[in-house]
């Protein structure tokens, strides 16, 4: 049997824990929250989500995973003998199959807007077009889907793991500086600052449980955290690491890119006539638009998109990593079979998301569409209960000696996160599952 790895260097943890959060949900997934739930309150919503409810509980699985030194089902069954916490494990393989089967559909869209720009396909003028013509198309979308999938499995199983992460030390900067010049233009598009106002300038009247649930199921989604993702992550982790800076950057870089993306979209959409609640398509149908008002705006575009496409992988891979690793558990020769079964599966799964916007854009299930149904299944419930057993079990059942001696922080930070995962926590995130449903 071949050895648990370990990452090589401090560096190699921060990059792939970055690298699984940031991804579609900061890019894609914020702004069209953000349009639909009524802008600037969902925005102030998630940043309070992000750092009091979401970054204790990265922190907690953080600690659990190192504390375990496996998959998530085998820590916590070390953790916790003879008891039922390693439910949590099986819980997260669920949320992360369901997971990918959407967010796979979604990379997809990324690598159909490549192929299409990189055949002269693309006609940046007829921006808003462009998303309809290719969703509505269930060969392209499928195509898409699988070959994001392979893409997928084939760095989980490859080994190549390392290499992706190196290069996401420097695509990712890039990838900022491009959100810097976007957020520039889309700034300087007449009529703009409604936008500014739209997320920054707060209509109370969505404050409500809904919108705070949906804020804290993105901080979560955001964050990685609640389908033991990060946990898996940990547990190849050495001693050394300092967790509770890492968890703090990894929180703080994720609001960073939320709001950049936010505030490079909604300038546009109202400068453009658009509406902010467009759903999922909406950065689809913005950035073209953008990119449009911009020199050689077809070329960087392309950039653009790759650079998109590597973030997001970056995040799919954890999520394929979770149900293999829990899938097999210690069986580490059996990788390479397990992650192609499992992406398949995933792939199988998928496929009525992945039609939810043409063929099957009818069917009605609670939520909306099969799309809308995956994403509300993991957003709504998977994720915020998974993170609530995953504080729980942080705060009740590890000791303060486990805790502290993982931990190393300055005892009053300590025993501020204890209370956190122990009491705020929770509570606020029954609280607000049963405001929510009022
Ligand atoms: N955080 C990732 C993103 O924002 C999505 C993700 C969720 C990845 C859960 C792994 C586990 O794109």
């Amino acid at each position: 049997m071949k050895q648990r790895e370990q990452w090589t260097s401090k560096i190699g943890f921060i990059l792939a824990a970055a690298g699984s959060a940031i991804g579609l949900g900061a890019i894609w997934k914020f702004p069209y929250m953000a349009g639909m739930n009524g802008g600037s309150v969902f925005v102030l919503l998630f940043i309070f989500c992000t750092l009091a409810i979401g970054l204790p509980i990265l922190l907690a699985e953080f600690v659990i995973g190192r504390r375990g030194q496996s998959d998530a089902v085998t820590s916590l069954s070390k953790l916790a003998p003879k008891s039922k916490w390693h439910w949590i494990g099986w819980m997260g393989l669920g949320s992360s199959f369901i997971l990918l089967s959407f967010y796979s559909v979604v990379g997809g869209w990324i690598l159909s807007y490549l192929g299409r720009a990189l055949l002269f396909k693309l006609d940046l003028t007829n921006y808003s077009n462009l998303f309809n013509t290719i969703i509505a198309n269930p060969v392209e979308v499928l195509i898409a889907q699988a070959v994001f999938m392979m893409l997928t499995i084939w760095i989980v199983q490859s080994g190549i793991k390392g290499g992706i992460e190196r290069a996401s030390s420097w695509m990712m900067p890039l990838l900022f500086i491009f959100f810097i010049v976007l957020a520039i233009r889309s700034l300087t598009l007449e009529g703009a600052m409604e936008g500014v106002r739209f997320l920054f300038v707060p209509d109370w009247s969505y404050l409500n449980g809904k919108t705070l649930l949906m804020a804290l199921g993105q901080a979560f989604f955001s964050l990685s955290v609640g389908v033991t993702a990060m946990m898996t992550y940990a547990s190849y982790l050495s001693k050394e690491e300092r967790l509770g800076q890492s968890a703090f950057n990894v929180s703080i870089l994720n609001i960073v890119i939320s709001l950049l993306a936010g505030i490079v979209i909604f300038p546009a959409v109202f400068a453009l006539g658009q509406s902010p609640a467009e759903g999922p398509g909406l950065i689809f149908v913005i950035l073209p638009a953008i990119f449009n008002e911009i020199p050689f705006g077809a070329f960087f575009m392309i950039i653009f998109f790759v650079l998109m496409l590597f973030a997001t992988l970056t995040s799919s891979i954890s999520m394929l990593e979770i149900v293999v690793s829990t899938g097999i558990r210690s069986k580490y020769n059996r990788r390479k079979q397990a992650a192609w079964l499992f992406g398949i599966l995933i792939f199988i799964v998928g496929i009525p998301s992945a039609l939810s916007f043409g063929l099957l854009a009818d069917i009605q299930l609670p939520g909306g569409t099969f799309f809308d149904f995956a994403d509300m299944l993991t957003s709504r419930f998977g994720l915020p209960i998974g993170a609530l057993l995953i504080s729980i079990f942080a705060g009740h059942v590890l000791t303060s000696a486990q805790t502290k001696d993982e931990l190393r922080m300055h005892p009053f930070l300590h025993s501020a996160w204890k209370f956190i995962v122990r009491f705020i926590a929770p509570a606020a995130i029954v609280i607000i599952f049963i405001a929510a449903f009022f």
